[in-house]
């Protein structure tokens, strides 16, 4: 049987590169999906695409009526609401903490980390609803390789990345005895737009910064990549996992393998 027959999810930023693997992934495993963005455009075309086991709602993460909207959409149109994936995600133009202004840094905080918070915390009674179903419920919070360490000229994504990780543990705490699971991924480097189109204001994407050459597993990641995990996570298959952090990213964070000529 599919692994998300009669269940809801709801995936933020669901129009993105990894969004919409996650999205068709989770429609192919039985889900009813719901698309949250801000790209309306992209959002009904991918509706559209997978037909009635999936609705577009608009939704700005940063907003909490928006997320309200978002909340009873799912449970409108399928009923309840099983799984919350925060994928939503923005990067800052690269700059060095001193030349970072602080409307950057508060709309790089609003959407990564203050959206996070705002999911949970709307999704939260709808998926205690759900809850006592065999499945219980389950949020999966996507953070980066950079919230596990430090990254010159990304301040504010990386700071952003490093508190979802608080909040992700936290919400685990208060929501492990209603059987709702929050775990976290950290994917390395994705090939996406996010990598390859300068954010707002910058000149460079990141991708000019990232050659796989070095990683163990010597290429990008794909979002499917991610998917798999991601659906491992949402699923029953991880019902005793909550709390966690599971990184994806090719052995990036292990350092570059170097090769020795050989003799
Ligand atoms: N691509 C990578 O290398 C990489 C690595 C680590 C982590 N991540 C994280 O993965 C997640 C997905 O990124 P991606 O690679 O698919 O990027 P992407 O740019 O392709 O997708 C991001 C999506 O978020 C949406 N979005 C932006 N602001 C929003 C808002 N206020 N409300 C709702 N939606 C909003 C965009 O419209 C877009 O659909 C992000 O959280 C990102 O930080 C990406």
């Amino acid at each position: 049987m599919p692994r998300f027959d009669n269940q809801t999810v709801l995936v933020t930023g669901g129009t993105g590169g990894q969004g919409a693997s996650h999205v068709r992934a989770l429609h192919a495993e039985g889900a009813n999906v719901v698309i949250g963005d801000i790209d309306a455009e992209r959002g009904a075309a991918l509706a559209d695409e997978l037909g009635p086991r999936a609705r577009f709602t608009h939704l700005d993460v940063t907003d909490e009526g928006s997320w309200a909207g978002a909340v009873l959409a799912a449970q409108n149109a399928f009923g309840a609401l099983d799984v919350l994936v925060n994928n939503a995600g923005v990067q800052n133009p690269p700059a060095p903490i001193e030349h970072t202004d602080h409307a950057t840094w508060s709309r790089i905080l609003d959407v990564n980390l203050t959206g996070t918070f705002l999911g949970i915390k709307t999704a939260a009674p709808a998926l205690r609803r759900t809850a006592g179903r065999a499945n219980g419920g389950a949020i999966v919070n996507i953070a980066s390789t950079m919230g596990l360490g430090g990254t010159a000229h990304y301040a504010p994504y990386v700071a952003s990345k490093w508190a979802v990780r608080g909040l992700t543990r936290t919400a685990a705490l208060e929501l492990g005895r209603d059987r709702i699971r929050v775990n976290t991924i950290h994917p390395g480097v994705i090939a996406t737009p996010f990598i390859h189109e300068p954010a707002a204001g910058a000149t460079a994407a990141i991708a000019d910064f990232y050659s796989p050459e070095p990683f163990a597993i010597p290429r990008l990641g794909e979002p499917t990549d991610v998917t798999r995990l991601l659906l491992f996570l949402a699923s029953s298959e991880a019902s005793f996992i909550t709390g966690s952090e599971y990184v994806i990213d090719g052995g990036l964070l292990l350092g570059p393998a170097l090769q020795a000529e050989s003799a």
